[in-house]
């Protein structure tokens, strides 16, 4: 694999601040739109809110003054996870909101008792019936969560509610995501009082209202660290521009020494990597910074034809190993065991044809499909389509021989 790509803009920064537009009773400009699924329904949600919007120069302008909808459909809700942290925004403009359900990824049960929890810490009431989260924030006001896991979606989900409710919020044991610090950056800029991002304790001073803001999300970790992994697979050298290195220390140094290379240079990543490497002891998928569990399905199919037997445990989603089957049908020796994968490393995958189960799923059997023996198709593209645009064309970019097909 040799070449060179661009990294888009992060589908987990770009989503919550298309929420936290919500809040802004202005014009809301986000550079570099990236053509993701996920964020083209979350878009169509800020639509059905009332928002005017429209693609400019490759940039997303958002007129937000007309607001007049806090209820978020059934056919709209489980489109993606994102609409459930909607709520808090909505709540902070409207102090009134009605979202149904969320969906997203089928990586496990994906409860949201602690979104639910945080709102309620607000003084909101939330009814939580037949398919619906029904909130009353007539008199919400700040107050303290403490986060009993940290949630990346419950903890954007209380900013938002405190941003601009009156008094102060705090949030303990908050995610510490980069998205977060996104979301803080964001919402600062449009006028808001928060601080602590990236920490275990984030402070929120209300303020009366948010306003017009332009801003450029951070770049997508979970691709940089896609396609590094695809390089490891396939051996060669790429480079990667607008792209940070930082966001990924725990691949990094799961990479690093097992005959891969790495240069860092102004916001582009260089990347050599040899086409064998030697198993790892053991994996196991944390909060940030710990190793992501978005990374999670592509670090296994490098693993599969490693020298030797590694262990990944997967700590955050229950069912996050459907992609298995599927990459056991390309010689893959995995034995699945409650959240552990025991990777046995076989000489070579073989080609093979087989379906996408979610997302980041569907993004390892193509990278096993990189370094198979004779062709595989990847079905069900549309899962993967949620979070790259089009990835076929970065793979390519980086040497890869790939194509879409429509049947
Ligand atoms: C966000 O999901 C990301 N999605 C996920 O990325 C990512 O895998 C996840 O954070 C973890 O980093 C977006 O940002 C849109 P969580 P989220 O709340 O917010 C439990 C991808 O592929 N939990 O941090 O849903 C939950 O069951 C997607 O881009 C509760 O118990 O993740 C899980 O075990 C997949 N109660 C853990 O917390 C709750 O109320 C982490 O979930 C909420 C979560």
């Amino acid at each position: 694999m040799f070449g060179s790509c661009k990294i888009a803009c992060a589908k987990n920064a770009y989503l919550p601040i298309l929420a936290g537009a919500i809040l802004c009773d202005g014009k809301v400009t986000l550079k570099n739109y990236p053509n993701f699924l996920d964020i083209i329904n979350m878009t169509n949600i800020l639509e059905n809110l009332g928002a005017k919007a429209k693609i400019q120069d490759k940039n997303l302008v958002l007129d937000m003054t007309s607001l007049n909808n806090y209820e978020i459909p059934h056919e709209l809700a489980t489109l993606t996870r994102s609409s459930i942290f909607s709520l808090g925004a909505i709540l902070g403009r409207f102090k009134k909101a009605r979202v149904a359900y969320p969906g997203g990824c089928e990586i496990g049960s994906r409860p949201i008792d602690l979104h639910l929890k945080g709102l309620e810490a607000l003084n909101i009431k939330v009814l939580d019936r037949r398919g619906f989260i029904t909130c009353d924030g007539e008199n919400m006001r700040g107050g303290v969560v403490n986060l009993d896991f940290p949630s990346v979606g419950a903890t954007e989900n209380i900013m938002m509610a405190g941003a601009t409710a009156k008094g102060v919020t705090k949030i303990i044991n908050s995610a510490k995501e980069p998205e977060i610090v996104d979301l803080q950056n964001f919402l600062n800029s449009a006028g808001a009082k928060i601080s602590g991002a990236g920490t275990s304790v984030i402070t929120i001073q209300g303020v009366p209202k948010l306003n017009s803001v332009e801003y450029l999300p951070i770049s997508d970790r979970i691709i940089t660290g896609t396609y590094l992994l695809a390089c490891a697979i396939c051996g060669g050298e790429i480079e990667l521009h607008n792209a940070n290195i930082g966001h990924l220390d725990s691949l990094i140094s799961k990479l690093s020494g097992n005959n891969c290379r790495f240069w860092n240079k102004k916001g582009r990543i260089i990347m050599q990597s040899g086409k064998k490497h030697k198993s790892i002891s053991k994996i196991e998928t944390m909060p940030y910074p710990g190793f992501p569990t978005d990374l999670q399905p592509q670090i296994v199919a490098m693993l599969s034809t490693a020298k030797g037997t590694s262990l990944v445990v997967e700590n955050l989603f229950e069912t996050r190993y459907k992609y298995v089957n599927e990459l056991s049908k390309m010689g893959a020796d995995i034995m699945i065991k409650d959240r552990s994968a025991i990777i046995r490393g076989v000489p070579k995958l073989f080609g093979a044809s087989v379906n996408s189960t979610d997302l980041r799923g569907g993004v390892g059997l193509v990278l096993a499909g990189l370094m198979a023996d004779g062709f595989t198709t990847v079905g069900n593209i549309q899962q993967i389509d949620r979070g790259y645009a089009h990835i076929e064309n970065d793979l390519s970019k980086l040497g890869a021989e790939i194509k879409r097909i429509h049947f």
